[in-house]
This record gives structure tokens, C-alpha cells and sequence, in this order.
């Protein structure tokens, strides 16, 4: 017993001292959104849905919520973030060229009707990211309507 006491002490003193460690935060400019916003005009209610459920993950700016003051749990949230962001990063749009913007754009809308996005595991803590049926025909919608400006847009070219 009392060498479990030993460990139990130890692993918690451990675990106060990685509390003094943690990621870098993504809490960037908002402004920086804009360019796809203008880029892609969702209607309002895309807009909404991209905001509460999207950009958390895939821009430079994440509400984060509080239990991501505990280490380890802020590494792995960083670590989605750094992922979602290296993928699809909505604050670097005009960074892709017009190619790249039809194919993120075709991944958005398979992503989105497939229900891979977003992440299960965020939509076990944010409830109102598990879009509706009805929302996610809005953001299919919205996103094959930009693809079709795209496509002229790289006939054009
Ligand atoms: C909890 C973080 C998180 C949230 C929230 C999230 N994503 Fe993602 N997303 C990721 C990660 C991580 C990847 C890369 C790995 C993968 O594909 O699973 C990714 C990949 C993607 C890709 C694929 C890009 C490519 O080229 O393969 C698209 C498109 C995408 N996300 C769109 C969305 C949209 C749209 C939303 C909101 C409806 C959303 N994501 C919400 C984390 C997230």
C-alpha cells in the first residue's frame, strides 16, 4: 500500500509541475478571416455555422474553452488546431491559389456531408457543432455555389 501512496504522491506532484508548461496559444487578428469571407460571401447563416463550428480549428483564432488551462489536455487541443490549420487554414486564403481554393473547397463540402467535420471529438463538448441535416445542406450549398465561380473563374486563367 504504501509504495502506491509513494507513486500516487509522486504523480501528482508531476502533474502540478507540468502545469507550469503549455503550448503556444492560436489567438491571432480575426481581421485576418476577412479575405475568405469576402472571397466565398457565405449568407448569414453559413457564416454562422463557419464561426461556431469551423474556425476554432482552421483559423488563427480559437475560443478556447476552460479546460484548456490543464496540461496535458491543452497539448492535444494545440495539436488538432496545428492540424486542422496546416490542412485549411481560413486566415491564409488568398495564400492558396485558385486551384488550391476549388479543391479545399471540394474537401469542405465531402468533409462536411460526410460528417467528418467538425471533429467528432469537438462536437462531444460543443453540442451546437453537430450540424443539422438542414445546416449542413446550407454549407453544401453555399460551398458548390463558390465552386462554380472557381471553375470560370480557372477557365478564364
Ligand atoms: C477540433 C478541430 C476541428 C474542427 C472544429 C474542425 N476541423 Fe476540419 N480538420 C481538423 C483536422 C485536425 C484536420 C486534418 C486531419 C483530418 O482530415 O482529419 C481537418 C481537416 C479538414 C479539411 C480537409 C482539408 C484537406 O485538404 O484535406 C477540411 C475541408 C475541413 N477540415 C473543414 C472543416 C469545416 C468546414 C469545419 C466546420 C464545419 C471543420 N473542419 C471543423 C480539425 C478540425
Amino acid at each position: 500500500m504504501k509504495i502506491i501512496k509513494k507513486i500516487l504522491v509522486a504523480l501528482l506532484i508531476v502533474f502540478i509541475i507540468m502545469q507550469f508548461f503549455g503550448p503556444d496559444i492560436n489567438e491571432g487578428d480575426i481581421t485576418t478571416v476577412d479575405a475568405f469571407i469576402a472571397d466565398t460571401n457565405p449568407p448569414s447563416d453559413v457564416k454562422a455555422i463557419l464561426e461556431s463550428t469551423c474556425y476554432d480549428c482552421h483559423s488563427d483564432v480559437t475560443t478556447y474553452p476552460w479546460y484548456n488551462k490543464i496540461t496535458p489536455v491543452n497539448y492535444w487541443l494545440a495539436d488538432h488546431i496545428k492540424d486542422g490549420k496546416k490542412h485549411f487554414n481560413l486566415s491564409a486564403w488568398n495564400d492558396y491559389d485558385l486551384k488550391k481554393k476549388d479543391h479545399k473547397m471540394d474537401e469542405l463540402i465531402e468533409e462536411v456531408e460526410e460528417k467528418k467535420m467538425p471533429l467528432e471529438s469537438y462536437t462531444y463538448t460543443h453540442g451546437d457543432a453537430n450540424l443539422t441535416d438542414e445546416q449542413i445542406a446550407a454549407v453544401v450549398a453555399w460551398g458548390k455555389d463558390v465552386r462554380v465561380k472557381y471553375q470560370e473563374q480557372l477557365k478564364a486563367e
